[in-house]
């Protein structure tokens, strides 16, 4: 009987090990990653990702137009140069924006066949690697859809931002706009007419321009160059066969929160971990700061802060040197050559962030108002004062304004006065640093980390061979029934129509009733 017991044991607990190994240990895929014409900051979003699935022994190869500064495990990064004057990104500090979006505009259909073209590109195909499944960017990268066809594999949209209307069809995620509104325009909830009316427009207009201008151009030009075989689905059709649409957004901090399908995976604060301690050397220089703490000033990896107008350079030293805290600002020369720089502040071309961001003494993060850094920032608790520049900084930085947890200051603004105050109140405000340290424990708060959902759900879509059953079917209808416009439209005109027949009818039976009226009247007045 013990015995019988024993083997029951025995295989039992063999069952559960086996169930746990396949679980934890997944079968290794092979994963295309497409990183291609993206900012470098979209890279660091992107990698993170890639770097979440290769920790669980996937191997990935990662396609990049910016050159490997490392070697990380599990990836191999390929490099295919996109067009420079798509990386070079020019002096934002004296470049009005208008002239950065035409430029960027201009010839935007022929980006994407550029880079097939490219030796680099040729060359890696060539190879004919396998893959189990595709991870794309999606700026203008739809001229490898062909390509991703051909390796009949599941696809998987990445985008370095939060979901956006003029992307719902991508996600497979109906957007509401009235809620969703638009990262171009910056209005707080609830929205007014003008700017519902606003985004509505813009993200159609948007739409109809990808569809009838951008779309139908890139096709071409890939065709006529023989980059794109001709017998295929067009791309419009391809683009939307995807599986996942992995974001960059934390699910409980969106203001207003949304509703998504299952085919959303949100990752944001997929980078962010605990901080390690810092260098010795950047250590002690911290700890010298005493109990006034130190400050952090960064203006991201995109912005050159050696291209500021010598104007802003003076006010934020003068600033920063007047301040009873140490400040570490990073710079991108190894000093300020024409500038004496005042003793608590320190010039570094590269800090860890996110050490420093979670370190005790640090009082304040001064930054252009990226994505990223504000992700960090919330992550490790720190309130933020920003300077933005271009792109979706002064949006990004006017939400933590209005949140309370954050300070915007325009460059034009720009005196000793005004910045001196603001950093004062900021260091100054307990309540500031009350709301800031709730969002991080609010970030932190999920079921599993994001690295541990964006792993679950695209070996999910591996082992379902794309799982085609979460798809929404919204994608595929005409808006007027998405929203069920015909049926309102038909309620309301056979409603009007009800309306107005009874009005009718009562004033037909009203004015037979006068009119008999008036006659008996007149009869009986002739009588
Ligand atoms: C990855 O592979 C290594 C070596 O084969 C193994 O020790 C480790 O447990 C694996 N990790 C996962 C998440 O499967
Ligand atoms: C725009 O493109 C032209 C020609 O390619 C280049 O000379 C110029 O520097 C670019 N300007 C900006 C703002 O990128
Ligand atoms: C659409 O996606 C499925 C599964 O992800 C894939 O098997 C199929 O080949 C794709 N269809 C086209 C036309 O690429
Ligand atoms: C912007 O400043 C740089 C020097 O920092 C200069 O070379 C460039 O010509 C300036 N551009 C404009 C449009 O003023
Ligand atoms: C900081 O706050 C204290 C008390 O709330 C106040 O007395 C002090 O003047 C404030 N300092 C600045 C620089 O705002």
């Amino acid at each position: 009987m013990m015995r019988c017991v024993n083997v029951l044991l025995a295989v039992m607990m063999f069952v559960v090990t086996i169930q746990t190994t396949t679980t934890t240990s997944p079968e290794p895929s092979r994963i295309l990653v497409l990183d291609l014409m993206g900012h470098v900051s979209h890279k660091h979003f992107i990698m993170a990702v890639a770097e979440k699935l290769a920790g669980r022994n996937h191997s990935i190869t990662y396609l990049t137009s910016y050159e490997p500064t490392r070697k990380r495990p599990n990836i191999r990064e390929v490099f295919i140069p996109s067009d420079p004057s798509f990386r070079n990104i020019p002096n934002l500090f004296n470049t009005s924006k208008m002239q950065i979006y035409q430029n960027a505009s201009t010839e935007l259909h022929k980006f994407c066949p550029n880079l097939l073209a490219t030796q680099e590109f040729q060359s890696y195909q060539e190879e004919g690697e396998k893959f189990d499944i595709v991870i794309s960017g999606l700026r203008m990268l739809e001229c490898f859809l062909p390509y991703v066809h051909k390796l009949q594999v599941p696809l998987v949209y990445v985008f370095p931002n939060k979901l956006q209307g003029i992307l719902e069809d991508l996600a497979g995620s109906p957007f509401l706009h009235s809620i969703g509104g638009s990262l171009i325009f910056d209005e707080d909830f609830p929205y007014s007419f003008k700017y519902r009316t606003l985004a509505t427009l813009y993200t159609e207009f948007s739409k109809l321009v990808n569809q009838w201008y951008i779309l139908p151009n890139m096709e071409s030009d890939c065709k006529s160059r023989q980059l794109c075989p001709d017998n295929l689905p067009s791309l419009a059709e391809l683009r939307v066969n995807s599986s996942l649409f992995i974001t960059n957004s934390v699910m409980t901090l969106e203001s207003p929160t949304m509703p998504y399908t299952p085919t959303v995976v949100h990752a944001g604060g997929i980078h962010c971990r605990p901080p390690h301690p810092l260098p010795l050397d950047l250590e002690e220089w911290v700890a010298g700061s005493g109990v006034a703490g130190f400050i952090l000033f960064s203006l991201g990896s995109i912005i050159k802060p050696s291209d500021m107008p010598p104007l802003y350079r003076t006010v934020l030293v003068e600033v920063l040197g007047s301040l009873e805290q140490r400040v570490l600002w990073k710079w991108d020369e190894e000093s300020m050559s024409d500038v004496r720089l005042p003793p608590n502040v320190k010039l570094a071309q590269w800090l860890p962030q996110q050490d420093i961001l979670g370190h005790p003494k640090l009082r304040l993060f001064i930054t252009h108002g990226g994505l990223l850094s504000l992700q960090e920032a919330t992550y490790h608790g720190v309130p933020i004062l920003g300077l933005p520049l271009f792109a979706d900084q002064s949006q990004n930085v006017g939400r933590a304004q209005r949140g309370g947890w954050g300070r915007l200051v325009k460059w034009e603004d720009l005196t000793y006065d005004l910045l001196r105050n603001t950093i004062l109140e900021i260091i100054n405000d307990t309540k500031m640093r009350k709301v800031v340290q709730h969002r991080s424990m609010v970030m932190q708060d999920q079921p599993v980390t994001p690295g541990e959902w964006v792993t679950y759900w695209v070996e999910y879509v591996i082992r379902h061979r794309g799982a085609l059953h979460l798809r929404c079917p919204a994608v595929h209808l005409p808006w007027y029934q998405l929203y069920n416009v015909d049926v309102w439209m038909t309620v309301i005109v056979v409603t009007a129509t009800v309306i107005l027949l009874a009005c009718y009818i009562t004033y037909k039976i009203l004015r037979c009733c006068c009119s008999a009226c008036c006659r008996r009247n007149k009869k009986s007045k002739q009588e």
